[in-house]
């Protein structure tokens, strides 16, 4: 599903956003409608207050960026760390940019079952290895770097499947 709808606003008078990554745990496995609803109603607020970004759903857990003005991401992520429909919520990076990632997403799911299973085998590496702190996960600008090349990567493969 790809929303291409531009941000209301799009960042502060100096041009630049914050942009927050993290990884959490389902706490229940979500159905194909339940993750529809979810991104729907994402979607919908983001687009009313300039957020944009990706959300990957893989085997029972979350990875999220969210990029727009400071403190509407700030705000958005307090709400997200209170939903009880996640937990273990581990920050990749929280950092100012001058360009979004996903400038015209307002919230794109990426449900790993698009994936190849070579992608989804890094992925799962990569989440157990954050978890865990051991391999890239043992260093956070490690971890944080290979997420953010991770997730180009998955949209990178989204638009060759479903330009926009
Ligand atoms: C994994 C996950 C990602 C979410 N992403 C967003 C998002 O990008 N934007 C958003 O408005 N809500 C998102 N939500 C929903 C928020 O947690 C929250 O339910 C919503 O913002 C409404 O908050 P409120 O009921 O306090 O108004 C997400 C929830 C989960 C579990």
């Amino acid at each position: 599903m790809v929303f291409v709808r531009p941000p209301s606003q799009s960042a502060g008078d100096d041009g630049i956003v914050l942009s927050i990554a993290y990884i959490s745990i389902a706490s229940k496995d979500l159905s194909a409608e339940e993750l529809s609803a979810l991104v729907d109603q994402s979607a919908a607020s983001n687009a009313r207050d300039g957020i944009t970004g990706m959300l990957v759903y893989h085997a029972g857990q979350f990875m999220q960026v969210i990029e727009g003005p400071e403190e509407a991401i700030k705000a958005l992520m307090l709400r997200i760390r209170r939903d009880p429909r996640h937990h273990d919520v581990y920050e990749l990076f929280r950092r100012p940019v001058t360009e979004r990632e996903f400038p015209t997403w307002t919230m794109t799911l990426c449900n790993s079952e698009a994936l190849t299973v070579k992608d989804r085998s890094v992925l799962s590496d990569y989440l157990h290895q954050v978890r865990a702190g051991t391999g890239v996960g043992a260093d956070r600008e490690d971890a944080a770097r290979f997420g953010t090349a991770l997730l180009e990567q998955f949209c990178k493969a989204m638009l060759r499947h479903r330009p926009c």
